[in-house]
């Protein structure tokens, strides 16, 4: 999740910069940078500062500069998507006579065309990023006619040598606001950065552009509309949301977009793994699967296991990292082992990936933080790029977990994909989006239940890890005693437990398992105990049963955990608000657990 911010008036740029990208950290990010004039001095032309790894170190790197009286600046803070976190990769990027810098958030899908036409025209390339074509681009065409030549989305800050006293600003897909202050104006890629600095700003619209500059802010012949900002830095962060997990649950639908996004073509039957490409021929010798990870990516993996198994034909075993590497299992041949990872730094994962390494199985990871210590010790991989997930319990990155799971399982060599199910995949975010909307009749639903002190969550199949990471989740936040089960296990022993006061949250979604799990329902129903089903729209037997439901949208089997999932995240974050707990940091635990 990158983060912009820019500066231009009669103060000092360079600090302010440099402060409101920090605002932005929360975001997370693993490289950043700035550029900027030294006024009077502009015959140097535009200076660049960029650093790897922490704000810190690049303010280090701009602590010589912060007495020249740069009065416009540009910043960026970058989460990698084309190419390594390192200093070239990095914004601001420059064109060939460092007369054009920019800052950019957004993704330029026709990159490698344009880089192939630049090159022609002579233009040199620094970076193996997608940005720097742009500011090849307005070199080549000036910026307007260099907006029309992008495919993709982008927010972006751009500075030149000719004219120091401007900003070029536009966006299109990526958000980007205008602080109006007095004299003086910002660029930021989310209010955040701008809370407590300015009353007055501008939220971009698509296709808006324009430029900021001491004459005031010029949109064209667009009359900008001004709004009021009244946010301390906090509830900016927050997005008006009262939690982040709350922000995050909603977040879900489009953290299982950016995951499709470039890499599910459902009209080609294709999909495509950037970070994959490098072991396509090893991943064909591959004849078996070991999936790692703890708590929440662990459940993620289940669901992988199940997907390897059914459309990859891939014999898969799941196995909790903090149990891999004391099993002493054989050695197996042709073996990968896949490590999933939210924070990429859980140390019982990393030290099941060092011991995969030591055994030369070709290790491959799903993470979410860029440069992490398990994105770096794999040999291939996959990003999530959720963005910074702050809420300690995990949302919405086990939903990008799931997703990327699809892809890479139909991505596998000779795997079982078809159009059909791409598609239905390539609809989920919207049908996320739409349970996402019934947000308010199950906070309803959960200050109906908030009362009880025991839950059996309970599912088959492709929904039986969904049980339980939903399990997980009142767990984690509302403190009550929540056990995962799977539904055909009722019989042999939890079924003891249930009566009037031991509700049961069971997930009976359509397909292979739907009438045994009514069964076990039936089972549960004539022992008193209350119930609660996630089911699928339109299923009306399901009311026989069950005392309360909350409908999802239909989807193909497989993809279900994808939608179940969501309305578990809802119910256990109002009922740890309806007990008035802490949800963001739950007592005892924490977000990264680095230790054994
Ligand atoms: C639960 C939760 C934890 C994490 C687990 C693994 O809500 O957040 O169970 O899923 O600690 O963390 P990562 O995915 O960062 O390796």
């Amino acid at each position: 999740m990158c983060g912009i911010a820019a500066y231009i008036g009669k103060k000092e740029g360079l600090p302010i910069v440099f402060a409101n990208l920090k605002k932005l950290e929360y975001r997370g990010y693993d490289s950043a940078g700035v550029a900027f004039f030294n006024f009077p001095d502009d015959e140097l032309g535009i200076n660049v500062i960029k650093a790897v790894g922490k704000l810190d170190s690049l303010g280090k790197a701009i602590d010589g500069h912060r007495s020249l009286p740069a009065t416009s600046a540009i910043g960026h803070t970058r989460w990698a998507t084309h190419g390594v976190p390192n200093e070239s990769n990095a914004h601001p990027h420059i064109d060939c006579h460092k007369e054009i810098s920019l800052v950019h958030n957004g993704i330029v899908e026709n990159y490698k065309e344009l880089k192939v036409q630049l090159t022609k025209l002579g233009h040199r390339f620094r970076s193996q990023t997608d940005t720097e074509i742009i500011a090849h681009l307005i070199e080549e065409y000036g910026f307007d006619q260099a907006l029309k030549k992008i495919v993709g989305a982008y927010a972006l800050a751009v500075i030149n040598k000719d004219e120091p006293n401007k900003i070029y600003f536009a966006r299109l897909g990526s958000p980007l606001v205008v602080g109006i202050g007095r004299g003086e104006y910002y660029l930021a890629s989310d209010a955040t950065a701008l809370a407590g600095l300015v009353k007055r700003v501008v939220y971009l619209k698509d296709g808006q552009k324009g430029t900021i500059s001491l004459n005031g802010l010029k949109m064209g012949r667009v009359r900008p509309r001004i709004e009021r900002l009244d946010m301390d830095l906090e509830n900016a962060q927050k997005e008006g949301y009262p939690h982040f997990m709350l922000k995050e649950i909603f977040e879900g639908g489009e953290v299982v977009r950016a995951a499709l996004r470039g890499r599910l073509f459902p009209k080609k039957n294709l999909i495509k793994l950037g970070g994959l490409e490098s072991v396509e021929a090893k991943l064909a010798r591959i004849n078996r699967l070991e999936i790692a990870a703890c708590g929440t990516s662990y459940y993620a993996g289940i669901i992988g296991k199940m997907l390897f198994e059914d459309f990859a034909n891939l014999p898969t075993e799941i196995r909790l990292a903090s149990e891999y590497r004391y099993y002493s299992s054989p050695l197996h041949k042709n073996t990968s082992a896949l490590f999933i990872s939210q924070s990429g730094e859980t140390a019982d994962t990393l030290a099941a990936l060092s011991k995969a390494n030591s055994r030369k199985y070709l290790t491959l990871g799903i993470v979410n933080a860029v440069g992490s210590s398990i994105a770096r010790e794999t040999v291939a991989g996959v990003y999530n790029h959720a963005g910074p997930e702050i809420g300690v319990a995990s949302t919405k990155a086990f939903l990008s977990q799931l997703a990327v799971l699809n892809l890479i399982s139909l991505h596998w060599p000779n795997s079982r994909k078809n159009k059909r199910l791409l598609e239905e995949l390539a609809l989920v975010p919207s049908k996320i989006e739409s349970v996402l909307k019934k947000s308010k009749s199950i906070k309803a639903l959960a200050r109906k239940y908030a009362r009880y002190n025991n839950f059996l969550y309970i599912g088959r199949g492709y929904n039986y890890p969904a049980a339980m990471e939903g399990a997980l989740k009142l767990k984690e936040i509302s403190y009550i005693h929540a056990e995962g089960y799977a539904a055909g296990e009722m019989k042999h022993g939890p079924i003891a437990l249930i009566d009037k006061n031991f509700p049961t949250v069971a997930i009976v979604m359509p397909g292979r398992v739907y009438e045994k799990v009514i069964s076990n329902l039936e089972e549960i129903k004539a022992r008193g105990g209350p119930i609660l089903a996630i089911a699928a729209q339109g299923d009306r037997n399901i009311k026989t049963v069950a005392d309360d439901v909350i409908y999802v949208p239909k989807t193909m089997e497989s993809l279900t955990p994808l939608l179940s999932i969501v309305p578990l995240q809802l119910f256990a974050y109002y009922i740890g608000v309806a007990r008035g707990h802490d949800v963001d940091k739950p007592r005892n635990l924490a977000k990264s657990v680095t230790v054994e």
